[in-house]
């Protein structure tokens, strides 16, 4: 009886016993997947924004606020698929560009702030809508500038090339990519699948905007192998213009900016550097001493915030400067932003850009002069499959032009140093970045790349040292 007894308390106890266990090891299997899932929940909730961790509908990104030289990172609404053709793409490195910093001047973006920033960006995908065919949940894709407009456009307007992200309501944004996430509306002919997933992110980031705009900076000049060119500006979009017309075989390239660390970058890939606010002179009279008759293609990458030789804001000296230096029946592309809002809320300094700039046509005139200029077409159809083929062979390497990796919540810094010319390209890596679907190859996904090969000279120079672990690219000649 006793023993029947204390047999029966036993099995009770155990069975308590294993159901207790069997609790606390679901109670911790939760706190451990919500806490590895969620790292930036925890930031929110740390940096003192509301979201609790079992919400997550909200996500970081950085924001335009409206004040001049002040970036914000916020806690913003995480976006969901809306139309059947959308996608979500988790970034996982996204870009600060030379745009943004217009934006952050005040004297660019839509009239009513706030609005999330960003439009270079790599990632995942992890949500499609119904309608999506050629993507799925996990492909890595780039994210071209602007998506697509969902029709064919015979008009051929600016309004018509779709929505341009991270600037804002005027621009038809979807949203900012210098953030967690971001919804592509008609992904399908918006992205840009990643062909391989042991390439590093920063092998294509620059797809997304910079190398393609800089690549049609040169069509805009109307550039042909064996030419001449002059670059105004040696940020990321002047040097990928150099680098470019390098690939493109060049006879000479000459970069012009006044920042020594900018000028030295040009010249690590063969540019011959020339600083304009030297004692020498200005750029077209160092050039053109070089080259009397002037070069056949000059390529403005500045924009009309832009300064003369003594450093004092000239809106159109850089476009006047493009003229002098360049040769009869010559061409010239304009990439920079020539743009003028006035004053709103959203480009509260937007009054400081004229309306109206004078250039001399007799000069143009008198030369056969033609220009080039725009927006540039983003459009998978247009350039970006000759340079996806360039990144994807090796023959074009982007990376160098990279100089810092921020997180997130260190993009205001990361804003300010850009603005200073402290850095030369700042990307913005997000903690999940190593846990992209990976590792289908035997070779390293990313190491350190061993110097004192012929053309690593400006990789020496980077603190960024990432390769794919694909081939090395063969670098243009540059004897
Ligand atoms: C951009 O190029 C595509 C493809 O050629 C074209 O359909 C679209 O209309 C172009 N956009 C503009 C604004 O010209
Ligand atoms: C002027 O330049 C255009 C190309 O931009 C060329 O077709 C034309 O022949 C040139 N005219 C002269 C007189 O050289």
């Amino acid at each position: 009886m006793a023993r029947g007894f204390f047999t029966l308390a036993f099995r009770v106890l155990t069975l308590v016993g294993r159901l207790i266990i069997v609790l606390v090891f679901k109670l911790l299997a939760t706190l451990v997947s919500s806490n590895s899932k969620q790292p930036l929940a925890d930031m929110a909730s740390a940096s003192g924004t509301q979201g609790t961790r079992a919400e997550k509908k909200t996500m970081r990104a950085v924001v335009w606020e409206g004040k001049p030289y002040e970036m914000a990172v916020r806690d913003v609404p995480r976006p969901e698929i809306i139309q059947s053709q959308d996608a979500i793409v988790r970034i996982t490195t996204a870009a600060i560009c030379g745009t943004d910093l217009h934006t952050y001047h005040g004297t660019f973006g839509s009239a009513t702030p706030p609005w999330s920033m960003g439009h270079e960006a790599v990632g995942v995908i992890v949500e499609v809508g119904q309608s999506i065919e050629h993507f799925k949940v996990g492909n890595r894709v780039i994210v071209p500038f602007s998506s697509d407009c969902g029709f064919l456009s015979v008009e051929q307007r600016f309004e018509d090339q779709g929505a341009f992200y991270g600037e804002g309501s005027d621009f038809g944004s979807e949203g900012g990519a210098q953030a967690e996430y971001l919804r592509v509306p008609f992904a399908d002919d918006s992205l840009v699948a990643i062909p391989d997933d042991f390439s590093s992110d920063l092998d294509w980031l620059f797809l997304s905007d910079v190398f393609v705009t800089a690549w049609t900076g040169l069509d805009y000049a109307h550039f042909q192998a064996g030419d001449a060119v002059a670059v105004f500006g040696a940020g990321p979009i002047g040097l990928m213009c150099a680098y470019s017309a390098i690939l493109r075989g060049a006879s000479k390239v000459y970069a012009i900016d006044h920042v020594r660390d900018r000028l030295d970058k040009a010249a690590s890939i063969g540019a011959i550097p020339i600083d304009f606010s030297s004692e020498a002179g200005t750029a077209s009279e160092q050039i053109l001493r070089r080259e009397p008759l002037g070069v056949e293609r000059s390529v403005e990458c500045v924009g009309q915030e832009c300064l003369n030789h003594d450093l004092k804001p000239e809106q159109n000296y850089v476009i006047q400067e493009t003229i002098r230096v360049t040769k009869y029946n010559g061409g010239i592309g304009i990439l920079g932003l020539y743009i003028a809002l006035g004053k709103s809320e959203g480009t509260p300094r937007g009054e400081l850009m004229d309306k109206e700039l004078s250039i001399s046509i007799p000069a143009m005139f008198r030369k056969n002069l033609s220009i080039g200029s725009g927006p540039v077409n983003v459009s998978l159809y247009e350039v970006m499959p000759r340079v996806f083929e360039l990144v994807k062979s090796g023959r074009a390497k982007l990376s160098w032009i990279v100089t810092s990796q921020v997180g997130i919540e260190d993009a205001p810094k990361a804003y300010d140093r850009f603005d200073k010319k402290l850095e030369i390209k700042v990307v913005i890596r997000f903690p999940w970045v190593r846990e992209q679907p990976v590792q289908v190859s035997s070779e390293p996904v990313a190491e350190v790349e061993t110097a004192g090969e012929e053309g690593s000279r400006s990789e020496e120079k980077s603190p960024v040292k990432i390769s794919s672990g694909r081939k090395k690219p063969r670098r243009p000649s540059q004897s």
